[in-house]
C-alpha cells in the first residue's frame, strides 16, 4: 500500500561540524581529545573542503532539505572577536545548498563549545547568556537572506548529563546532579531569549530545538513499573521540555532509543533497558520503529509543526538501514494521518562520521566514507530513500 505524505514535505540528511568538517582544534571535544578522555577527530570527512561535492551527492540522493550545525569556535575564536573568513565560509556553504535546490535546516549550537567559552566557566558562568546571544544576533543578521529554519539547540540536555553526571565527555565531571539541573534549566532560558533575539532580527524565521526523545514503555504493567516510567522519563526526556515545546515555531524531533522499565527486585532481571527485539544496530540500541509514532503523538498537545530532525541507525554494512528508514516513515506515515502536523524527515546522516565518544567507528552514512583516501561511495540504502524523497511515498 502506498503512503503518500503532503506536499511540499522536507527530505534530507542531517550532519554537525564537528563530526563532519575536520580541522576543527579550538573547541572542547579538540582539547578533551588531546587530554586523552575522547577519541580524537582530526581531518574527520574533509566536508570543510569537500561541501559542494557532497551537496551534489545529497542532491543525486533526491534530498530537498539539509540539516548542519554552525561551529561557534570558527566564527568567535577569541571572545568577541569573529572570523570574517569563517562567517564567508558558512555563507558560501548555504548558498552551495540553495544552488542546488536545498533547504537549509541551521543549528547553531550542536554541542561543542569554543575552549575561551569553556575557560570562562561554560554554561555555568554567569556570562554565558551574553556570549550565546551575542553570537546568535550575528549569525541571524549575516545569514538572514539564507536560512529560515533555525535550530537552535541540538539535544540540549545530552552534553549536560555526559558532561556533569556520567563524566564522559566535557566538561567530565561526574554525578554533579544539582549542578547538572541547574545547567539545564538555564540553557532552557537562554533559549527563550534566543528565540526572541532571532525574531527581532527576522521576524520571519522558524525558530525551534532538537530533542532525542526515548520511547519509554513499563516491562510489565505494573504500578511500580509505570511510576519508574514516569521519574525516568522526566529525567531523560530533559525536565524542560515544555519549555522549549512552547515557546518554538517548530518541534526539531529525533528519535533512537525504545527502553522497558521493570523495576521487581525479585527478578532476576531487572534494570531499565531490555532488548527483546532481535534487531540492533552496530551500537546495540534495538530497533523500534513503532517508537516513533507513539513519540509524535504525545506531541500533539503543543500543536506544532514537527520534523524529524534525526533518525538513523550504525549499520556498516547496510543490512538493516533500507528497511529502518522504510519502517520508521510508514510509522510517521500512520501518525500524520492520526493528526500529527510532521513536515520534514531528515535522516542521521548524509555521511560516515566521527561518533564522539566512539570515534569513526559506528556508521551513521547513507554515503560510505573511506577515512583513508577520503572517497565517499553511496550506499544501497540511499538509493531505496532517494526514491521515497523523489516520489513522496513509503510503499508498506
Ligand atoms: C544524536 C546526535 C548526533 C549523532 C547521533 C547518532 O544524539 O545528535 O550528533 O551522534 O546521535
Amino acid at each position: 500500500m502506498q503512503k503518500k505524505f503532503p506536499d511540499g514535505f522536507y527530505w534530507g540528511a542531517a550532519t554537525a561540524s564537528y563530526q563532519v568538517e575536520g580541522g576543527i582544534e579550538n573547541n572542547d571535544w579538540a582539547k578533551s581529545a588531546l587530554e586523552g578522555y575522547v577519541p580524537t577527530c582530526g581531518l574527520a570527512c574533509d566536508h570543510f573542503n569537500r561541501y559542494e561535492e557532497d551537496f551534489d551527492l545529497a542532491k543525486e540522493l533526491g534530498h530537498n532539505a539539509h540539516r548542519f550545525s554552525i561551529e561557534w569556535a570558527r566564527i568567535e575564536p577569541e571572545e568577541g572577536k569573529f572570523d570574517q573568513e569563517a562567517i564567508e565560509h558558512y555563507r558560501r556553504v548555504l548558498m552551495a545548498l540553495r544552488d542546488r535546490g536545498i533547504t537549509p535546516f541551521v543549528t547553531i549550537w550542536h554541542w561543542t563549545l569554543p575552549i575561551w567559552f569553556v575557560e570562562k566557566g561554560g554554561w555555568v558562568s554567569k556570562d554565558a547568556e551574553g556570549h550565546f546571544l551575542r553570537y546568535v544576533s550575528l549569525l541571524t543578521n549575516e545569514y538572514e537572506d539564507l536560512v529560515k529554519f533555525w535550530v537552535v539547540y541540538n539535544e540540549p540536555e545530552t552534553p549536560v548529563r555526559h558532561g556533569y553526571v556520567i563524566g564522559d565527555r566535557p566538561p567530565h565531571h561526574k554525578l554533579r546532579i544539582f549542578t547538572a539541573l541547574k545547567v539545564i534549566k538555564k540553557i532552557a532560558k537562554v533559549y527563550k531569549k534566543t528565540y526572541q533575539v532571532i525574531k527581532n532580527i527576522d521576524p520571519e524565521a522558524q525558530v525551534g530545538f532538537s530533542e532525542s526523545l526515548v520511547y519509554f514503555e513499563p516491562y510489565e504493567n505494573t504500578l511500580v513499573n509505570r511510576l519508574a516510567v514516569k521519574i525516568i522519563k522526566w529525567w531523560r526526556n530533559n525536565p524542560e521540555y515544555d519549555v522549549y515545546a512552547s515557546n518554538c515555531d517548530f518541534i526539531g524531533l529525533q528519535y533512537y532509543f525504545h527502553t522497558r522499565v521493570r523495576i521487581n527486585l525479585f527478578k532476576s532481571k531487572w534494570g531499565i533497558q531490555f532488548n527483546d527485539n532481535e534487531r540492533v544496530s552496530d551500537f546495540g540500541w534495538e530497533i523500534f520503529p513503532e517508537g516513533i509514532y507513539h513519540i509524535l503523538l504525545s506531541l500533539k498537545k503543543y500543536k506544532k509543526p514537527i520534523y524529524i530532525t534525526e533518525n538513523g541507525l550504525a549499520d556498516a554494512d547496510d543490512k538493516y538501514r533500507s528497511d529502518f528508514i522504510r519502517e520508521h516513515l510508514i510509522w510517521c506515515h500512520k501518525a500524520f494521518e492520526d493528526g500529527v502536523d510532521l513536515r520534514g524527515y531528515l535522516h542521521w546522516s548524509l555521511m560516515d562520521n566521527y561518533e564522539w565518544t566512539r570515534g569513526f567507528e559506528m556508521r551513521f552514512g547513507l554515503i560510505k566514507v573511506d577515512y583513508e583516501t577520503l572517497e565517499r561511495k553511496i550506499r544501497p540504502s540511499a538509493y531505496v530513500y532517494k526514491e521515497i524523497c523523489e516520489t513522496n511515498v513509503v510503499v508498506e
